[in-house]
């Protein structure tokens, strides 16, 4: 994939992630090295500061989570690299593990800008706090995009990543508020003759509301 002029770009769902390389925490780092594992990219407003260090805290401390699902971790802010080592430093201390996965320095905010994380109207110099739930191909499947006053909950961005995983694997989508192990919901039938097929659906196990809206039980 080329990488992109860095310009005022916002990525959508189901485009191909903009390939960039960047210095980070831990050196550097291409995204598309990342291919064939899934990836969060996320943004924050700035390092030391109350917000994003309760999150960078709460990522690490909850990281092996994101492992079992077999999600790298990549940060981003504006900062530079020695502010990123002095504040993973502290937080680490603060923790009692290390932060282990990389936050990219954006110094000239070249990848923020190339996925819209910089919202003049909330600040005009930090990113806003910006996840792309990026596919094990380099898809991006989904995008959240919160105010520097809120944090985010990680509880929600891994049921996210639970979400669009059981899609990729069983075709089917999420109804609202699930978790995993809890019914699934089944495309709909797109023609009368589907409609009809109701009974012997639901003798395949298909729980029926109406012929729009039916549900299965997930599979591994
Ligand atoms: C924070 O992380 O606490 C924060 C960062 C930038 C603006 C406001 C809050």
């Amino acid at each position: 994939m080329s990488e992109l002029e860095p310009t005022e770009h916002l990525p959508r769902i189901g485009e191909p992630a903009p390939d960039f390389e960047a210095n980070t925490s831990k050196g550097p780092v291409r995204l598309s090295q990342f291919r064939g594992r899934w990836v969060m990219l996320f943004s924050h407003p700035a390092d030391f500061t109350p917000v994003c260090s309760t999150e960078i805290m709460e990522f690490a401390r909850r990281y092996d989570e994101f492992q079992e699902r077999h999600v790298e971790l990549l940060g981003l802010s504006v900062d530079s690299v020695p502010a990123h080592i002095a504040w993973t430093r502290s937080l680490a201390q603060q923790l009692g593990k290390p932060i282990p996965f990389p936050i990219i320095a954006d110094l000239d905010t070249k990848v923020s800008r190339l996925y819209g994380m910089l919202h003049p109207r909330e600040s005009s110099t930090a990113t806003v706090r910006a996840v792309f739930f990026i596919d094990d191909g380099g898809i991006i499947r989904a995008l959240l995009y919160y105010p520097l006053s809120t944090g985010r909950s990680v509880d929600e961005l891994l049921r996210v990543f639970d979400s669009l995983q059981t899609t990729a694997r069983m075709g089917v989508s999420t109804p609202v508020d699930w978790m995993p192990g809890q019914p699934v919901v089944v495309p709909a039938p797109a023609t009368a003759d589907q409609v009809e097929e109701r009974e012997e659906a639901e003798k395949k196990g298909l729980i029926y509301r109406d012929w729009y809206l039916r549900f299965r039980q997930p599979s591994s």
